[in-house]
């Protein structure tokens, strides 16, 4: 285990059946419809690319970015999308995928801004899901794991942009982040 990880919450093995449930309701609920797949960049990378090799619908791939937390590791709020997709998603069915809700601030914004766009259907998919920590009422349709407010990271999900890279959930030391 990496020498900043206090504790695994989700090991490679856990998120893989979680990941398989996931594609499951997915390949289920859109088996006669085309999906547009928006991997919300960074953190959503990893588990996007498990989720996709999951997936037997008609699927297209686009990428966003969007940032509400600056360097700060609580959410300011107010989003900004620093990177757009490139298809144009008025009449798509559109789901959206990420590695963690937390605030639910940047959902919130995003599910908005597609349902403007004219979208056929916006729906989320998320690995993880922290209710403690929510701000706005946003609805997930598709949610990993419920898990407690605990700094994690892995698996797409850093810390001053390390530790995307590790194969599992982890529990950052607290003395890493000064906490
Ligand atoms: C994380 C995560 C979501 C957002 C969730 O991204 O991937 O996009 O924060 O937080 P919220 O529910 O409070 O809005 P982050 O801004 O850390 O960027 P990253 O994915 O590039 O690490």
């Amino acid at each position: 285990m990496n020498k900043d990880i206090k504790s695994i919450l989700l090991s490679e093995e856990k998120i893989a059946e979680l990941t398989d449930a996931l594609a499951k309701q997915i390949n289920r609920d859109y088996a006669d419809k085309e999906l547009l797949f928006v991997i919300i960049l960074k953190g959503s990378v990893v588990f996007a690319a498990d989720l996709l090799r999951r997936l037997t619908v008609n699927v297209k791939i686009d990428f966003m970015q969007a940032s509400s937390y600056g360097t700060s590791s609580v959410s300011s709020g107010s989003v900004k999308i620093k990177k757009d997709i490139e298809n144009d998603a008025a009449g798509k069915n559109v789901l959206i995928v990420e590695d963690i809700v937390d605030s639910g601030n940047t959902l919130f914004k995003l599910k908005k801004l597609f349902e403007e766009r004219n979208a056929a259907s916006v729906k989320i998919c998320t690995l993880l899901s922290k209710p403690e920590r929510r701000e706005t009422d946003v609805v997930c349709e598709y949610v990993g794991a419920e898990i407690p407010d605990e700094f994690v990271v892995g698996y797409g999900l850093d810390y001053n942009e390390q530790y995307r890279n590790l194969p599992y959930i982890g529990v950052l030391k607290p003395e890493v982040y000064g906490g």
